[in-house]
């Protein structure tokens, strides 16, 4: 009944709020699985043309799986981590030989492609293909220390795996897609880190206990690794 609200104020709030972006537009697990790729470890606003360009540029799975490592790498060049890009072309090959040039729904069989750990899995499986999975980044981890006024360190595995089981409860079965989109965006531009948070623009205020007790400038605890 609590996740029910939860959920509920969450999914509002993005419904109305959603940041435009283009892999949001046209959901296709291809346009997701490739956004996905690119956001591990770069901003939006980055991503962005980087996106437009990849698609205008491989259209789908089979075009990407031929593509020659010259021209990918300069659909790539300035992204950095091309482990990421090399990845994805392995990826295609794999789908193309072994899946029928199709990505997988499950999460697990997601998880076993090169470069598409934990979070990508759970984001792909969820936005593309509307399982109840979520997505827990560092972001959620942040979000979730705050509702919860918990003062675990974040970094701590322990803790990681903790959260993990929890978001599984958590996620919203009917748009678990949204659901995890919309704790990004409320990551991206009102739980913010160091002591920034915008509180009184947040959806969720409501279940927050590190807001109720003031505490939301000392959670989350983070111990640098
Ligand atoms: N970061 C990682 N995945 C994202 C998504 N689907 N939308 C916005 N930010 C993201």
């Amino acid at each position: 009944e609590v996740p029910a609200q939860f959920q509920k104020d969450l999914l509002n709030w993005y419904h109305k709020n959603a940041r435009v972006l283009p892999w949001r537009s046209q959901p296709s697990p291809y346009r997701v699985w490739i956004s996905e790729m690119m956001l591990q470890q770069t901003r939006v606003d980055t991503v962005i043309p980087y996106f437009q360009r990849f698609m205008e540029a491989l259209p789908d799975i089979p075009a990407l799986a031929e593509v020659t490592e010259d021209k990918l790498l300069k659909l790539w060049q300035g992204l950095g981590y091309y482990n990421r890009a090399l990845n994805l072309k392995k990826t295609a090959q794999v789908l193309m030989s072994q899946y029928g040039g199709q990505l997988p729904p499950d999460r697990e069989a997601l998880l076993a492609l090169p470069g598409i750990g934990p979070y990508s899995a759970g984001a792909i499986s969820s936005i593309a293909f509307g399982r109840a999975v979520p997505a827990v980044d560092g972001n959620v981890l942040r979000i979730m220390a705050r509702l919860l006024a918990s003062y675990e360190d974040i970094n701590q595995g322990a803790h990681k795996k903790k959260m993990q089981a929890f978001m599984e409860k958590l996620v919203s079965p009917e748009e678990p897609g949204n659901f995890n989109q919309g704790l990004m965006d409320l990551g991206a531009g009102i739980c913010l880190p160091n002591g920034q948070p915008k509180c009184p623009d947040c959806p969720v205020q409501a279940h927050c206990k590190a807001y109720r007790q003031e505490l939301t400038a000392l959670i989350p605890v983070k111990i640098p690794k």
